[in-house]
């Protein structure tokens, strides 16, 4: 009798709290008080540094727009980090109750302690989330520079466009008809093949955010079709490279209490692969574009 045995298809839970499950305080040495861990809208010439908070909020302002999420009764966020756009939401732009998923105990933990009765993070995939008995669909979603840990990178390039495909079909089905989705994820292009360019991306895909697949374009233009209309598409890398050169700049600045905070291989780990991000982005290597989705009928 052959037994077959179930193949794993999502990146290993271990690998994603391996980088999300260090403390937050280090997390917020480098991120700063917003707490975001994503691009931001900086003006051409602005200071990275002193800008980085008001270019988050920025962000998550021109997000909800997009989505036309303000004043609405339940938004979902996917991968919702520490809680900041669940916080914005509820607190600047009038949502009832605002809703995120993570897989790390340490963010959950984070937002409970905002004391914030209309937000909850919840410790579970995305592929989990479910809507409670009686609960309406939701009317806006997001997914902030998350969508990079979903598909497993060992899989066929078939198997992976078919998870990007259960993606979307697991936001279609917690939206209602005609509700936005806005998604904000980086792409890669084919790499020209330089040495040390490859060494970077394999550091990234198999120390830093093992098994993890960034996404290619047409597999998620793939994954997408049928459920959703792209409403608007561009590609907004410098948002996420100048955000790394902000958090960059701060970790620097206040190193010694960062290995303090932890250790000098967890401070090397961040300077590298924040570096790889930065330069990758830079050079359009990696691309991180904003998708506002419609969802269909
Ligand atoms: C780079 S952080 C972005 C956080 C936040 N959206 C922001 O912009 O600050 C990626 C987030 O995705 C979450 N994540 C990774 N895999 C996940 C999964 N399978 N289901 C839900 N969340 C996941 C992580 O826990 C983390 O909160």
């Amino acid at each position: 009798m052959t037994t077959v045995e179930a193949r794993t298809i999502n990146p290993d839970v271990e690998a994603i709290r391996h980088h999300y499950e260090v403390p937050n305080e280090l997390y917020r040495l480098i991120l700063g008080p917003t707490m975001m861990y994503s691009g931001g809208y900086w003006e051409d010439g602005e200071d990275l540094v002193a800008v980085l908070d008001e270019a988050q909020e920025r962000k998550l302002d021109a997000f909800t727009d997009l989505a036309r999420a303000a004043h609405t009764d339940t938004v979902l966020d996917i991968g919702c980090g520490w809680g900041t756009m669940l916080n914005r939401l509820t607190t600047v732009h009038g949502v009832k109750k605002a809703v995120g998923v993570t897989l790390s105990r340490t963010q959950a933990d984070f937002v409970d302690a905002l004391n914030n009765p209309a937000i909850e993070a919840r410790v579970e995939s995305w592929e989990d989330h479910r809507l409670a008995d009686g609960q309406a669909p939701y009317d806006a979603a997001f997914c902030i520079n998350a969508l990079e840990h979903f598909v497993l990178s060992s899989l066929t390039p078939k198997e992976r466009t078919q998870r990007y495909r259960v993606f979307f079909k697991q936001v279609h089905s917690l939206l209602k008809p005609g509700a936005r989705f806005v998604l904000h994820t980086m792409t890669v292009e084919n790499p020209p093949l330089r040495r040390q360019l490859l060494d970077d991306l394999k550091f990234l895909q198999r120390e830093e955010f093992e098994g993890c697949h960034i996404p290619r374009l047409p597999e998620l233009a793939a994954g997408l079709d049928g459920l959703f209309e792209v409403t608007e598409i561009r590609n907004e890398p410098e948002s996420f490279a100048r955000a790394c050169r902000a958090w960059l700049q701060l970790l620097a600045a206040r190193r010694d209490e960062a290995v303090t905070m932890t250790d000098e291989t967890t401070v090397a780990r961040f300077e590298r692969y924040l570096d790889i991000f930065a330069y990758t982005l830079e050079d359009h290597i990696f691309n991180n574009f904003r998708v506002t989705l419609t969802r269909r009928a």
